[in-house]
């Protein structure tokens, strides 16, 4: 038979081995992930012993320096379901677990196209309804940029600048500028910008003088085991400070040569419309000539023609005496005064049968 208080002490023990058996470990990774940018990488945490963390909550955050009080919601797992409502937007839709392998209390993040902003330091926090634990992740993200630019700049003391330009680094490289004999040429600190996925842009400018021409811009990177080195020279022409009246000059000379171009070619096509126009005035005024005479000639003998038919006509019907013909004064009056009509000329159908 159990007493009052075996049984309170059976109870105990009992709670006492749920809350051992929930208890766990969470272990990310003591080495540091190497991401290099656009890659896809995987942020490694589970928990210990290998229970399913299915119905826990999973909640992936990064550590904002240098206030860690602010951290950075990466992404969240809670209920059995993803929560997007409050993951920073620079993490959208880069972000997912394995849900197979929760079961197996793998709770590791997939984040996909790495960029500059997501360097930093990462927190994986497992809580069930008894325990939690969480990890720390950290995350070096590496980008080589592109080979610097100089291009020549225009003072407002009137002098030039050679500026040099990289982008598209992580972490934040230096510049610095060096003159023929290789050495550096003192011009104030490097301007850097962040493009939007985080990496970097830096720009430095000197002022140049005609004394020297050949200037190297150097940019270097230093990761945690090698530097990164990139140069590009600039040679100035021999003539250094000519170089943008040249320009100048040179596309001047285009413009003009170009615009002299375009005249001859009209002036040519004008000349040549004026010519054509002629030819074909004069070839008119000479047909019409020839035209003219034609119609004149034929004028002539139609009406030549006419009269005398009418005459005879007229003489042919005076000799029949014939009468009751109303037309017949018409015909006589006509046949003295006819022109050139021939359409009008049928209508005198009044002969004798
Ligand atoms: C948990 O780990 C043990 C031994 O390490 C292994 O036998 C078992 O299959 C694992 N369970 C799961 C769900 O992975
Ligand atoms: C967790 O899952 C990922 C993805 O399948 C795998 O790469 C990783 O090795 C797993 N971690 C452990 C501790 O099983
Ligand atoms: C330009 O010339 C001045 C003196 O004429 C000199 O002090 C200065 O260092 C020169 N700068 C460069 C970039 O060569």
């Amino acid at each position: 038979m159990m007493t009052g208080t075996g049984c309170w002490c059976g109870t105990l023990l009992l709670l006492l081995h749920i809350a051992d058996s929930e208890r766990f470990e969470v272990l990310g990774s003591t080495r540091a992930i190497v991401a290099v940018a656009g890659d896809d990488i995987i942020l490694p945490c589970y928990i210990k012993p290998n229970i399913s963390a299915e119905d826990m909550r999973v909640d992936w955050f990064r550590i904002n320096l240098p206030d860690p009080q602010s951290n950075i919601r990466v992404h969240l797992y809670q209920d059995g379901i993803d929560k997007y409502h409050d993951q920073v937007l620079s993490y959208r839709g880069r972000t997912s677990l394995f849900k197979e392998e929760l079961k197996k209390g793998n709770t590791s993040l997939k984040l996909t196209r790495v960029q500059g902003t997501d360097d930093g330091r990462y927190k994986c926090l497992v809580e069930s309804k008894t325990h939690y634990d969480d990890a720390t992740i950290q995350v070096y993200v590496r980008a080589v940029g592109s080979k610097p630019e100089v291009s020549i700049e225009g003072q407002k003391e009137g002098g030039m600048a050679l500026l040099c330009v990289s982008k598209g680094w992580f972490p934040e490289p230096e510049l610095e500028w060096l003159d023929s004999e290789g050495v550096t040429l003192s011009a104030g600190p490097s301007e850097t910008d962040r493009d939007y996925e985080g990496f970097y842009i830096v720009k430095l400018k000197i002022p140049v003088n005609e004394t020297d021409n050949l200037f190297t811009c150097r940019l270097r990177q230093r990761q945690q085991h090698e530097v990164i080195k990139m140069e590009t020279e600039f040679h100035f022409p021999s003539e250094p400070i000519l170089v943008h009246t040249d320009t100048w000059k040179v596309a001047l000379a285009v413009i003009g040569s170009l615009g002299f171009f375009l005249m001859v070619i009209l002036a040519f096509t004008i000349w040549r419309w004026n010519a054509l126009c002629k030819v074909y005035d004069a070839s008119r005024a000479e047909h019409s000539q020839e035209l003219e005479q034609v119609k004149d000639e034929l004028r002539l003998e139609l009406e030549k023609n006419l009269n005398t038919k009418l005459k005879m006509l007229a003489d042919q019907l005076d000799l029949v005496n014939m009468k009751g013909c109303p037309e017949l004064e018409t015909i006589r009056k006509h046949a003295v005064d006819v022109t050139l009509d021939p359409d009008t000329a049928h209508h005198y159908s009044c002969v004798p049968e």
